[in-house]
């Protein structure tokens, strides 16, 4: 299995997932932003094949009850060996660790489209149903004259 030839550890550098983002056709952003994102991220996962990073995992946590995941990408030609799995497994385990007994958290995410059924897999539900309306979002962009 591919995942027996790879190692799995904890950091990314921002060149590494803006190069993710431009694969997988992504909006792309400064250098500098990325940077920022990755070392305020909660919890990161990334899986290396050599030196080469060929899977990624990113969650944004509050520390309280909200938590998002935000990047799951594996790069096109290793898609479908059971990365992504592997990546998610991850991440719904770091987040159950965090935790306390009595304590709940609301894990959301924004698939991309036609993903949804691989997110159904780790228990998430798609927006709307009959308890919630759609998910919402929009791309803001920093401007000088504000
Ligand atoms: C979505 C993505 C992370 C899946 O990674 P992957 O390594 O190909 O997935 P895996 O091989 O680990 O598949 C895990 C399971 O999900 C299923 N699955 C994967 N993609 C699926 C899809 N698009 N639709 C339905 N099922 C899917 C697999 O059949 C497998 O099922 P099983 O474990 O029950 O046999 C990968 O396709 C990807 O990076 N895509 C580009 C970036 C992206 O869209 N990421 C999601 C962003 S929100």
């Amino acid at each position: 299995m591919l995942i027996d030839e790879c190692r799995i550890d904890n950091t990314i550098t921002p060149e590494e997932y803006m190069e993710f983002r431009k694969i997988v056709g992504w909006a792309l952003f400064p250098l500098e932003q990325a940077q920022q994102g990755l070392a305020n991220s909660a919890y990161i996962c990334c899986i290396r094949k050599g030196d080469e990073a060929i899977a990624l995992g990113r969650v944004i946590w509050d520390h309280g009850y909200v938590v998002y995941i935000a990047d799951v990408i594996v790069l096109p030609e290793y898609q479908g060996q059971g990365l992504g799995r592997v990546i998610m497994e991850l991440i719904m385990k770091q987040i159950g660790e965090w935790l306390k007994p009595g304590y709940k958290a609301m894990v959301s995410l924004s698939s991309a489209k036609g993903k949804e059924p691989f997110y159904r897999k780790f228990g998430f539900q798609s927006r709307p149903d009959e308890n919630f309306g759609c998910g919402m979002c929009q791309w803001m962009e920093g401007s000088t004259d504000i």
